[in-house]
């Protein structure tokens, strides 16, 4: 039932050029340069009206979340909150008409989740569930939504369902900003476009696993990790900590990269592995000073650059190349070397990768 492979976590890994496709199935036709999201569209208008969207979620659901943060805000033009849904719980949040809360949850079962959109409801919002178990308690709690059809995920580790989540928030903000008109015709389209072609570049990736095993196995003994990237990036090097800790059991902190100096980069030394997300999009130039500034204190680092980038493998210690991706959908291919990389530590270091110490698949107590 794992299809050949050592561990679920790795087929789950690898199945990623299929469920990503299979997230936009029957929603993305970019050859008509149309999209469309059946269990949202009576809602369409209300969501390009709103004032304010809150996502909820936890773990990796809540970095899906700080992704379509940026992407939300940058399309729709729509203000944007993402909150832990354990914290937004218990904080009496201020939920206004024309809000809407966005939950998010793989599972579907999450307590603090199902909580928080319960809480929600009762002041009165709209809420759209991203989920990816069809019938789950958390589908059933919200008034509409759109199902990321990942297949099931027996890995603890998060993984497809991440990119299915980030596929699926892509769409929604597409949609919203399309009827709010905040995007152009061109534009538009031309992320359709782009968002069919995310499956064959994530296979790309997967073509690297050989070498990011090479890199894993020098760091196989690390005792800590820093993970550094710059907005949409920024939630990728989260995941990529998150992915780590939770299966090898190694300390790893994900920062946004510019947040080094006030205060990380004191534990820099020739100990530290340092993996920067350092892709060539708008913010390339500031993650390329912030790589320099890890190297003048001798942290080793590993860098996932642009296919082409002829100057990053001349200063960093390991690259690792993603095909060029639009930056608005870099995450969808930026983050699968992360998580191949916390799989082979994770294997190396003879852990039990699918179900790891103390965790459970979904977290259904608080
Ligand atoms: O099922 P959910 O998406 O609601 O689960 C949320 C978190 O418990 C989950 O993402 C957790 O952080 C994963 N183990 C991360 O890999």
């Amino acid at each position: 039932e794992k299809g050949g492979f050592d561990h679920f976590m790795l087929k789950e890994i690898f199945e990623q050029p299929r469920s990503i496709g299979d997230s936009m199935r029957g929603r993305v036709k970019a050859d008509e340069g149309t999209l469309q999201l059946g269990g949202l569209s009576d809602y369409m208008d209300k969501l390009a009206k709103s004032k304010r969207i809150v996502i909820i979620g936890c773990g990796t659901s809540w970095h899906a979340g700080l992704v379509a943060e940026y992407i939300f805000e940058e399309l729709a033009r729509i203000p944007v909150e993402v909150e832990y849904a354990s914290e937004f719980r218990y904080r009496n949040p201020i939920i206004k008409e024309g809000d809407i809360v966005i939950a998010i949850s793989q599972s579907g079962e999450t307590a603090d989740t199902l909580a928080a959109i319960e809480l929600a409801k009762s002041k009165g919002a709209l809420i759209f569930g991203v989920c990816n178990v069809v019938g789950s308690s958390i589908a059933r709690a919200t008034h509409a939504g759109a199902f990321t059809h990942a297949g099931p995920e027996i890995g603890v580790a998060s993984t497809k369902a991440f990119t299915a989540q980030v596929t699926v928030l892509t769409l929604i903000a597409l949609a919203a900003a399309k009827r709010k008109g905040t995007i152009s015709d061109s534009l538009f389209r031309q992320l359709l476009v782009e968002l069919e072609s995310i499956p064959a570049k994530v296979e790309k990736v997967l073509q690297a696993a050989d070498k990011i095993k090479e890199i894993a196995y020098i760091f196989t003994y690390a005792r800590n990790f820093i993970y550094l990237g710059r907005g949409l990036n920024f939630p990728v090097a989260l995941e990529g900590a998150l992915k780590l800790k939770e299966i090898s059991y190694i300390h790893a902190e994900g920062y946004p990269a510019a947040e080094m100096k006030h205060g990380p980069i004191a534990l820099i030394d020739e100990d530290m592995p340092v993996v920067v997300i350092a892709t060539k999009d708008n913010s390339y130039e500031k993650v390329v000073s912030n790589i320099q500034e890890v190297k003048a204190r001798k942290g080793r680092v590993i860098a996932i650059t642009t296919e082409g980038d002829t100057y990053l493998p001349g200063i960093v210690d390991f690259t690792i190349e993603i095909p060029k991706v639009h930056d608005i959908l870099m995450p969808l291919v930026s983050v699968v070397p992360l998580q191949l990389l916390a799989y082979d530590i994770a294997v190396m270091r003879g852990r039990n990768v699918d179900q790891p110490r103390n965790l459970a698949k979904s977290v259904t107590v608080e």
